[in-house]
């Protein structure tokens, strides 16, 4: 099939550029590299010994984005392009709702132009918001509590509006839970800007001496151990879900929402136990207060993923940690160093 992956670059991209790439796809990449680098792409060659298009360009730049689509004609475009952290979208809502849904309506525009008619999007378990219940299925009410979550939200509706109008039309909303992990190669993996806001890149950082003590943010949750639980899923198996679910759009009209998670939570201090295990380093750490905005536990019900995309995230936390360390023993800091 002909593909265009927006956001091929970045991490989650680079993972699914080479599922893709590997299946025999035709790949068009639109990434502007605001928060990537082009030799994630290279990396990608080497593991994959493949060659694709690159498009370095702005989503929101419709007419240049438009042009492209209509050259290179794909069959479904899979949507992975925007900004994604959470405390920065709260301090730049308008840059926020700019990149991801006028982003988001562009892309649509161009798909129109070129008679594309299936897309796969980049959701988020943050859309569901406070839990009402857990595990959380794809029925939770969506309620996001930050202007990240709302923008995914708000593009949800787009395509779903969208996909409303023609019966030809198909769509597939993933909302991910927690991705961690790198190839098993070690050459490409998450390489985030600055101080990372996320858990598995801080504890790598420490890890590799980088960063001296992890913050743990509050052990005072209702949770096994007071500290925060998460659904980690190996980006290998993210990667997979978007490779299922261009099977199953093939087949189905229409829109359909799946959660990708592994089903089972992990609390903080299991997952620096896991790391310390896998990298034979000690992890140093200090409790903190609670983060702002966190939740004490998120965990995803994946079965609707498991049954009707045939799939499942099924590597373990330990395989996660191993893939970080390879890449991270590899390339202390990042693309870029
Ligand atoms: N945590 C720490 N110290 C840190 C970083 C995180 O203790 O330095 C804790 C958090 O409090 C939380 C857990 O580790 O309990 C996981 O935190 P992350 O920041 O890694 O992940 P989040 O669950 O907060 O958020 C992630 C993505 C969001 C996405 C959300 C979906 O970053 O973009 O999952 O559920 F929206």
């Amino acid at each position: 099939m002909r593909v265009c992956l927006t956001g091929g670059a970045g991490y989650i991209g680079s993972h699914i550029l080479v599922g893709l790439l590997e299946d025999g796809h035709d790949v068009l990449v639109v990434d502007n590299f605001a928060n990537s680098s082009p030799k994630s792409l290279d990396q990608v060659r080497i593991i994959t010994r493949s060659s694709f298009e690159v498009l370095d360009q702005d989503i929101c730049n419709s007419g240049v984005l438009s042009e492209a689509l209509s050259s290179f004609r794909p069959d479904i475009v899979i949507h992975c392009a925007g900004l994604k952290a959470v405390g920065e979208s709260q301090e730049q809502p308008l840059r926020y709702y700019r990149t991801n849904v006028e982003g988001s309506i562009s892309l649509l525009e161009a798909m129109d132009q070129a008679g594309c008619q299936r897309i796969i999007f980049s959701s988020s378990a943050t859309v569901y918001g406070t839990p009402r219940y857990l595990p959380y299925d794809e029925a939770h009410p969506v309620a996001p509590v930050n202007v990240y979550g709302r923008t995914k939200a708000m593009i949800e509706d787009i395509i779903t509006d969208w996909a409303a109008t023609d019966p030809g039309r198909s769509a597939a909303l993933l909302r991910y839970f927690n991705p961690v992990g790198a190839h098993e190669s070690g050459e490409i993996g998450e390489d985030p800007k600055g101080i990372p806001n996320n858990l598995v890149p801080y504890i790598a950082d420490v890890a590799t001496g980088m960063r001296t003590e992890l913050s743990i943010f509050g052990n005072d949750y209702d949770t096994r151990d007071g500290t925060g639980v998460r659904d980690y899923i190996h980006i290998t198996d993210l990667a997979d879900g978007h490779i299922a679910a261009m099977a199953f759009l093939e087949g189905n009209q229409g829109v359909e929402t799946f959660n990708l998670g592994a089903g089972e939570g992990s609390s903080v201090l299991e997952v620096v136990k896991a790391f310390s295990r896998a990298s034979n380093q000690s992890i140093s750490y200090v409790i903190k207060p609670r983060r702002d905005g966190d939740v004490s536990e998120s965990v995803a019900n994946s079965s609707k993923a498991n049954d009707v995309l045939a799939w499942k995230a099924d590597r373990t936390l330990e395989a996660m940690c191993a893939d970080v360390w390879r890449w991270r023993s590899r390339y202390p800091r990042g693309f870029d160093g």
